[in-house]
């Protein structure tokens, strides 16, 4: 075994290992010329103390190498294409959607067979939920993955992914799925061996024979999952202790082992090879620990990621990141760079937006777009009004003192708001994951019946518009969850399911609500109202090349409802008004004198004299072509 030394003397090792592997191609040897310099720092700073490194670094450019010279010819091209535009997510074009393969599509082909539907919605970027194997009964949605290289038998067979990623691709579709690299679960094949004495896959986790250190890391360690256990770690059957952050059944990868970074770069190859374009790093926050630490957002986890983006540089360069990081703003922001993820979730906007809507005060919302919204060039968010997963405050507490608004008694109200527990409120929610001990919860429901349409509420369907009229205008790409275009509303049989009543999320992860689908082209019903306004909405997003990229302006009203803010094109404007609250508001002319005098409405298709100023109905919105007087 040896250490890693000097770039060179290493590098040379690396190519050596290529060789014995087979053919080095030319633009494999340029690329490592190119990223080679930072894997090897990036290696060093994460595992110059340790005595394998040298050959684990290189068995990894050996594994991009024949990753590479493996890739399909139609996935080399697309790379070319991502090299020459690679901005191509910031395009005004873009639109994600989201779904579960069985309860969207029953399975691989069924979701195939929607090809056309999500044609016709605009859809340009499709996550779908892992969709690997995993154990029968408790897996966290797919989040518990026993092979990456193996798709769940029930929803169909590897090659299958692949045809569908490519026809994906040809439908202008680019398939993201999920790369749960944090853990594994407990029927992985390394997770067997590591509990069955393995010396090598036992250092693929992080077990310990009895209480000591997991009671030191838990004393600063947070409960992410209290329902399922309580603290970070759970017993073996022997009796020791595993790390495992999520559910029981996930256990923690133990990153500090460049062995586990190589094997998992492998499985990340894998994945790239079989046309998958963009990969979603799950719970990128937990990947690194050290004791005494929140073990979450540690600066080696950001070096871990830039090992993973620059093995992908060489052997699948058309790739991308988006990261998930659920965490402080602060904290969410520091993994979105070029080299690191270029795009990340943004459940800052998501949380404020419902803020918003409870409150009807837009001006938490409004200082995050304002402060926090701006991002390194060449990346972009991910906007979404909900996901798959629970809503958490995730708002800085800093913030919204600035506002005198205290943050723990107002996530609080929140999460009494939206589950269903304030007098008056809209919402039908369930609560997830309430923390006896903290007091902490996090919200579960679709987007319809948090907004009160479940509840009957008249002004539902406004919200609903409303909360995807800002996810579509504030920048990067909006993602839909799919059947929330339809009031998709929650569903509660999981609470009869034994294997589901455990994770209150299942109430917002239904099945494709069929019936809601076949109403889309009726305004009668709600389904058929909310489809049709925000299929307008998509569509004028497609033609408005303002609202491509990131860049936004803030605009001041002297309303708290008014949400506000401008996105600038090429001498045009897009101004965003939007109102949270429960009354109509006039802004005064005067607030538009920085603009001539006409501006066009282009969700409405009617002109404006900005002169007369801007009428908001209650939870109305505008999207304003302006122009700069
Ligand atoms: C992410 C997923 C979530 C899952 C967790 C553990 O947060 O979105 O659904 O439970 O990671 O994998």
């Amino acid at each position: 075994m040896t250490a890693l030394t000097r770039p060179e003397t290493d590098r040379r090792a690396a190519l050596d290992a290529c060789e014995a592997g087979g053919r080095v191609d030319e633009a494999f040897l340029a690329r490592v010329d190119e990223h080679f310099p930072r894997l090897h720092e990036l290696f060093t700073r994460l595992y110059g103390g340790r005595a394998d490194g040298r050959e684990e670094l290189a068995a990894t450019v050996a594994a991009a190498s024949a990753s590479w010279n493996a890739r399909p010819l139609d996935l080399k091209v697309r790379d070319a294409q991502r090299g020459a535009d690679p901005g191509w997510f910031q395009s005004e074009r873009m639109l994600g959607g989201a779904c579960y393969v069985d309860r969207y599509a029953g399975n691989l082909a069924g979701i195939r067979d929607q090809i056309p539907y999500f044609r016709e919605l605009g859809i340009t970027y499709l996550h779908l939920m892992p969709l690997f194997d995993t154990p029968e009964r408790d897996n966290d949605g797919g989040y518990a993955v026993s092979s990456y290289r193996r798709v769940n038998p029930s929803l169909g067979t590897m090659p299958q992914l692949a045809e569908l990623a490519a026809e994906l691709r040809l439908a202008g579709i680019s398939l993201m799925l999920d790369f749960v690299f944090n853990h594994t679960s407990n029927e992985h094949e390394w997770a067997q061996r590591a509990v069955a004495g393995d010396d090598e896959y036992a250092d693929f986790y992080l077990i310990f024979p009895d209480r000591q250190m997991p009671d030191a890391y838990e004393r600063t360690t947070r409960e992410i999952f209290p329902d399922d256990h309580r603290g970070s770690f759970v017993p073996l059957e022997d009796g020791r202790w595993i790390w495992s952050t999520f559910s029981r059944q996930q256990w923690d990868l133990n990153y500090a082992n460049p062995a586990v970074f190589r094997a998992m770069a492998g499985e990340m190859l894998f994945l790239a090879n079989q046309g998958v374009e963009v990969l979603r790093m799950d719970a990128v926050a937990f990947i690194w620990k050290r004791l005494g630490t929140s073990c979450e957002s540690l600066p080696e986890a950001h070096l871990l990621l830039q090992a993973f983006n620059a093995v992908l540089a060489m052997a699948a360069p058309g790739v991308v990141f988006t990261s998930e990081a659920i965490v402080h703003p602060d904290e969410v922001v520091g993994y979105l760079s070029p080299d690191e993820c270029a795009l990340s979730y943004n459940p800052l906007q998501m949380a404020l937006t419902w803020e918003a809507l409870a409150t009807r005060d837009g001006r938490l919302l409004q200082q995050a777009l304002e402060r926090r919204h701006e991002l390194p060039p060449g990346t972009a968010w991910v906007n979404y009004v909900r996901g798959h997963d629970d809503i958490g405050w995730t708002f800085a507490d800093e913030d919204a003192a600035e506002l005198g608004i205290d943050g723990h008694a107002h996530r609080r109200f929140l999460n009494r708001f939206y589950t269903g527990r304030h007098e008056g409120t809209f919402a039908r929610g369930v609560a997830f994951q309430e923390n006896p001990t903290t007091g902490d919860a996090r919200v579960a429901g679709t987007t319809a019946s948090l907004a009160g349409i479940e509840a009957g509420d008249p002004r539902g369907e406004d919200r609903v518009v409303l909360a995807h009229a800002l996810a579509l205008s504030t920048g990067g790409i909006p993602l839909l969850y799919l059947g929330d275009e339809v009031a998709q509303l929650n569903d509660y049989s999981y609470a009869d399911d034994p294997v589901r009543r455990g994770d209150t999320r299942w109430v917002h992860r239904g099945n494709r609500p069929r019936d809601a689908y076949a109403q889309r082209g009726d305004d009668t019903t709600p389904a058929g109202r909310v489809f049709h306004r925000l299929t307008k909405l998509i569509s004028v997003r497609q033609q408005s090349p303002e609202l491509a990229g990131n860049a936004l302006i803030p605009f001041h009203t002297p309303h708290a409802a008014v949400v506000g803010y401008q996105r600038p094109g090429d001498g045009t404007r897009l101004l965003v008004l939007a109102n949270v609250g429960d009354a109509e508001i006039e802004i005064d002319p005067l607030t538009f004198s920085g603009f001539a005098q006409t501006s066009f409405d282009l969700v409405h298709n009617t002109e404006i004299d900005l002169d007369e100023g801007v009428t908001l109905r209650p939870h109305g919105f505008v999207w304003l072509r302006v122009t700069p007087a």
